[in-house]
């Protein structure tokens, strides 16, 4: 196996490692490391059944079920379908709009998320060039590049995170979600979180604030709460912290939930089909006391 790093703020290639085979020890360090380090990898040319794809997924958490309980594999509920596509009598095969715009996985949950890996079957192409990137800012580097004086202030704040928000705003945006009922939301209640997080890897500090799910930081009158929220997502979106995924069929792509916040990029037509397989591997095997 070797780790090939982009060079870039984030981003690492793994070659010469089979994924359909069960991970060596060591291997499963080594990726755990540069997971930390890089923020995203990507795994070209894999050729995996789900059941493969999910078992290399397990290796570094306990799987989410996702509860709406819609487009899993059948008989591996942990397998999540992403896709625009629809079958013969013109039903969805897959969630069309998962993750198209800034947000961490799963941040408005009691047990945040620590990787998401996905598995690119269909990628749209136009003119030869790949569409429906996945995008990544780095926040390691967001973090490190704050104001000193900002750092301290808001040095052990808290932060409300709330599913509610990113879904209306989708619902809003192209009224394909129903509204969330009342036991939906009861079902999700907003969650806090330190701003600032000791990454489990790294042991370094990491702003974890996204546009997505966060809604207010605890500590401060909603008014000043606002106005440092406003700048952070501006601040974490610099060029300077960003990478792009740019997708090729059969890639798998995992990336560290805690590290970098990520956005799907909705480039592609409905007749451009964009088939993708999803694992969400959740943090407990670091944050078993939780995140504060
Ligand atoms: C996600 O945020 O889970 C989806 C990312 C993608 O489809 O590129």
């Amino acid at each position: 196996m070797r780790i090939v790093p982009t060079g870039q703020t984030l981003g690492a290639r793994v070659e010469d490692l089979d994924l359909s085979r069960p991970l060596e020890a060591d291997d499963f360090l080594a990726l755990e490391q540069a997971l930390g380090r890089y923020g995203v990898l990507s795994y070209p040319d894999q050729h995996l059944q789900s059941r493969q794809l999910r078992d290399f997924a397990a290796r570094f958490g306990r799987l989410e079920i996702n509860v709406a309980n819609a487009y899993q594999e059948p008989g591996l509920p942990e397998v999540m379908i992403l896709s625009n596509k629809k079958d013969s009598q013109g039903k969805p095969v897959g969630l069309s709009d998962a993750g198209q715009d800034w947000h961490t996985d799963m941040s408005y949950s009691r047990m945040i998320a620590f990787s998401n890996i996905l598995y690119g079957i269909e990628i749209p192409m136009r003119d030869g060039q790949p569409l429906g990137n996945t995008e990544f800012c780095n926040m390691h580097a967001a973090y490190e590049a704050l104001p000193e004086a900002l750092r301290q202030e808001l040095d052990g704040m808290t932060v409300t995170h709330d599913f509610a928000k990113f879904w209306d705003m989708m619902r809003q945006r192209n009224g394909t979600r129903p509204p969330l009922t009342e036991a939906q939301r009861q079902a999700k209640p907003p969650v806090s979180h330190p701003l600032f997080l000791t990454h489990p890897i790294t042991g370094r500090k990491v702003l974890y604030a996204n546009p997505g799910y966060a809604m207010r930081i605890n500590e401060l009158p909603e008014a000043k709460s606002q106005q440092i929220l406003d700048f952070l997502f501006e601040h974490q979106l610099q060029p300077r912290f960003r990478h792009v995924h740019r997708w090729q069929p059969y890639d798998v792509l995992m990336w560290d939930n805690i590290g970098t916040i990520h956005n799907a990029v909705p480039d592609y037509r409905p007749d451009e089909p964009r088939f993708i397989k999803r694992c969400q591997v959740m943090a407990d095997r670091y944050f078993a006391n939780g995140t504060a």
